[in-house]
């Protein structure tokens, strides 16, 4: 039996994992593909964290990431974010992480919605795999075990406690185990993996998520996918990311005729926050009939040394960013919901916490703020571990679980049919039918598909499905445009909607629940 069993590879689960160890706790890493293998080794931007709060500051941030979450953000969870980032950021430096200096101090960039320059990077555009790097040594020097390639199945549960023991997984020869653990994170990553236009790796497949859902655990607001607007167009998967921080040195987005339409549409132009972006890229590709749009970075100075990793992509397929613009289309990047956590990252189920992208701790609301991702893990990662420090075990009524009411029924899902599903149908069904631009009909048909598909034999699949089916029901019942859920047939915000869509009170379907009063104001 471990302390703790920490299952996920990224920069939330590997926080924790090196945090619980050095707090002396006996730790497990389950990952399914190798350590350092994760979503966090593609993020270019950074993270946003104001190091010197005289020149910005930590309630500048705060408003920043309020505006860029539509109403939707925990407020004081995204306290709890800027105020204890920085202090998480110069940890990860302490560990090991060299983030890119400038003069005495550290570079910093800006990206959209943030209204000052705050942005860390490492090696340019390569920012997650120096986090990664540096946490894999972090873990590697410590104690924990580590299991590589191994797949989790489901949450083990105490049958007479009902608190969470530990997961059921397969090893790497397709057995399977029971590992049991006093405490679990689920810190699994993303779930752009439903899409089939995605700067997720292959591995984002929404594991804990649907993990959660199988297992009567609170999850919310999986209806806000986030959109990156500037994927480099190619066929190539994941889809390179072309760094908002481009955009932060003087890129612009251009349309079939070279107009620089971003001016027309924000205040902030092409640094208005990412779902105004996305949503105005779509619109434009979809009136005029676009496979994509331009990135013109042509004038940012000394490309090659700034970000080497877009250079390297561009380049390969015979592009100089330098004097060529660049074909770019929005692709899935990002879930703002997940796995619903108190302000110390405890889900609803006694002894399981989430954290990372998995989780949804309220600080993204509708809309993630440009970099705040990294810090998210960061933060939430090392809060579960000094949470268990201090003995506590179960949720409280804080964070997004404030919200949440509980379960009320004791019914099980539907047993169905099992059987071969490719992958690819439910990519191909999502992207064409629950996007960044939605209506009524085209989930009504996604939703309709996805209930005929016999229950994915793949587990992998079977995760997809599980998410895509949860993202469906609530963007569906979400009759209103906000945030990255943009519906074209509610194309305004409604004051009705000022609240999340909860799955696991409801066997068969999301429950809309307002916000609580502190939240909404
Ligand atoms: C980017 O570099 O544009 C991505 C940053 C992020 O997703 O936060």
């Amino acid at each position: 039996m471990y302390d703790l069993l920490v299952l996920g590879g990224g920069v939330a689960g590997l926080s924790a994992a090196v945090r619980a160890a050095q707090h002396g706790k006996s730790v497990i890493v389950v990952t399914k593909d190798v350590l350092g293998a994760s979503a966090t080794q593609y993020a270019q931007g950074g993270v946003a964290a104001v190091l010197e709060p005289d020149v910005d500051t930590p309630d500048a941030h705060f408003d920043d990431t309020i505006t860029a979450g539509v109403g939707l953000c925990d407020r004081e969870a995204v306290q709890v974010l800027v105020r204890e980032g920085p202090d998480r950021v110069r940890e990860l430096i302490a560990l090991g992480a060299e983030f890119d200096r400038e003069g005495a101090g550290y570079a910093l960039t800006r990206e959209g919605g943030h209204s000052a320059p705050r942005i860390l990077h490492a090696g340019g555009d390569a920012t997650g795999a120096e986090v990664e790097r540096a946490l894999v040594a972090g873990v590697r020097e410590t104690a924990a075990e580590i299991r590589e390639r191994w797949f989790a199945l489901a949450v083990l549960a105490d049958k007479s406690s009902g608190r969470a023991a530990g997961i059921a997984a397969l090893d790497p020869s397709g057995n399977a185990h029971e590992i049991e653990a006093r405490h679990t994170i689920i810190a699994t990553g993303g779930a752009g993996q439903c899409f089939a236009v995605t700067t997720n790796p292959t591995l984002s497949t929404g594991d804990g998520t649907a993990m959660a859902l199988r297992a009567g655990v609170a999850v919310a607001d999986v209806e806000f996918m986030q959109f990156h607007p500037t994927a480099l167009h190619h066929p190539s998967m994941p889809r390179p990311l072309l760094s908002e921080a481009l955009r932060g040195e003087g890129a612009v987005l251009r349309d079939e005729e070279g107009v620089a339409f971003m001016a027309d549409e924000h205040p902030l132009a092409d640094l208005a926050p990412r779902d105004v972006v996305a949503r105005t890229s779509a619109r434009r590709l979809v009136d005029r009939g676009l496979e994509h749009l331009w990135l013109d970075a042509t004038t940012i100075p000394d490309f090659e040394r700034r970000f080497p990793t877009i250079w390297r992509a561009c380049t390969t397929i015979g592009l100089d960013p330098s004097k060529d613009w660049l074909p770019c289309a929005p692709a899935a990047h990002y879930v703002s919901g997940g796995v619903c956590t108190d302000l110390d990252g405890a889900t609803s189920m006694p002894g399981l916490w989430a954290c990372g992208e998995t989780a949804n701790s309220g600080v993204h609301g509708a809309n993630r703020l440009a970099s705040n991702s990294l810090l998210d893990g960061l933060v939430f990662g090392s809060r579960i571990v000094d949470a268990i420090e201090h003995g506590k075990d179960g949720p409280d009524p804080t964070g997004v679980l404030l919200d949440y009411p509980g379960r009320e029924f004791s019914g099980f899902e539907t047993i169905r049919e099992v059987g071969d599903v490719a992958r690819e149908s439910i990519q191909q069904l999502m992207t064409s039918y629950a996007g960044v631009l939605r209506d009524r009909t085209s989930l009504r048909h996604a939703l309709d598909v996805l209930n005929e598909m016999p229950w994915p034999r793949n587990p992998e699949v079977a995760n997809l499905h599980r998410v895509s089916t949860a993202l469906v029901q609530a963007a569906l019942a979400r009759e209103e445009s906000r945030g990255t859920h943009t519906r074209l047939d509610f194309p305004e915000m409604s004051d009705a909607f000022v609240g999340r869509f909860f799955f696991n009170i409801d066997p068969e379907k999301p429950v809309f629940v307002p916000l609580h009063e502190t939240v909404s104001a």
